[in-house]
């Protein structure tokens, strides 16, 4: 089973993937808990590109291939192997990210992204993906807070850098596409505190997973 997660920057996804790591590992099912970009070591290479502030020249179109190259990485070295193994993979960010990244925020045509994936990756798609929606100000807020106490690399902040009405087209792209295909999407209230983001995130897996 294929579990991506998604989010605006400052929605807790990292906190909430320690928290999956446990239940998962906890009930006996063999994972492979990995990110994009970054989740090999070609990929970690193209984050740094992707993410380093100063790369603000780099074109819409140029982010879209480095993304999708770091994907295509990623799904041959990691993700089908593990799929094909009947592992749970878990993902931090997919190409849903892509889609309303690239597309609804940066303004490329989504049926491009689409052709691409499906020409690049075989169209492989989530079977369940958990998204972690909060307002922009808030994620923001969260985000540079993290990142100004250290605990987050103030090396990775192009997207943080972007304005707010980039992240509200990022989050309204995510809402849109959770309409779109609500058979695949889980959407949970990330402005809560942490504990009750954890428990609505577990009650979505218990539900969703394959029986043990
Ligand atoms: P993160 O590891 O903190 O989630 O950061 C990854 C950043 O990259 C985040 O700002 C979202 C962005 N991103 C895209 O723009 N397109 C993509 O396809 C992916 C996977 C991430």
């Amino acid at each position: 089973m294929f579990i991506t997660l998604e989010g605006i920057e400052g929605a807790g996804k990292t906190t909430q993937v320690e928290f999956i790591v446990s239940f998962l590992k906890a009930r006996g099912y063999e994972t492979l808990i990995t990110r994009e970009p970054g989740g090999t070591r070609v990929g970690s290479q193209i984050r740094s590109v992707l993410l380093n502030p100063e790369n603000s020249e780099i074109a819409p179109l140029t982010e879209l291939l480095l993304y999708t190259a770091d994907r295509v990485q990623h799904v041959t070295e990691l993700v089908r192997p593990a799929l094909e193994a009947g592992k749970i993979v878990l993902c931090d960010r997919y190409v849903d990210a892509t889609i309303v990244y690239q597309g609804y925020a940066r303004g490329l045509d989504i049926g491009l992204i689409a052709t691409l994936h499906q020409l690049m990756l075989d169209d492989l798609k989530p079977d369940l993906t958990i998204l972690f929606d909060l307002g922009p100000e808030q994620g923001l807020e969260r985000a540079w807070r993290q990142i100004n106490a250290g605990a987050r690399t103030g090396d990775e902040t192009r997207f943080e850098n972007e304005t707010l009405s980039f992240h509200e087209k990022v989050r309204a792209g995510y809402l849109e596409r959770s309409r779109l295909e609500p058979e695949r999407f889980r959407v949970v209230d990330a402005s809560k505190n942490a504990d009750a983001v954890r428990e609505a995130t577990l009650r979505i897996l218990a539900d969703e997973l394959p029986p043990r």
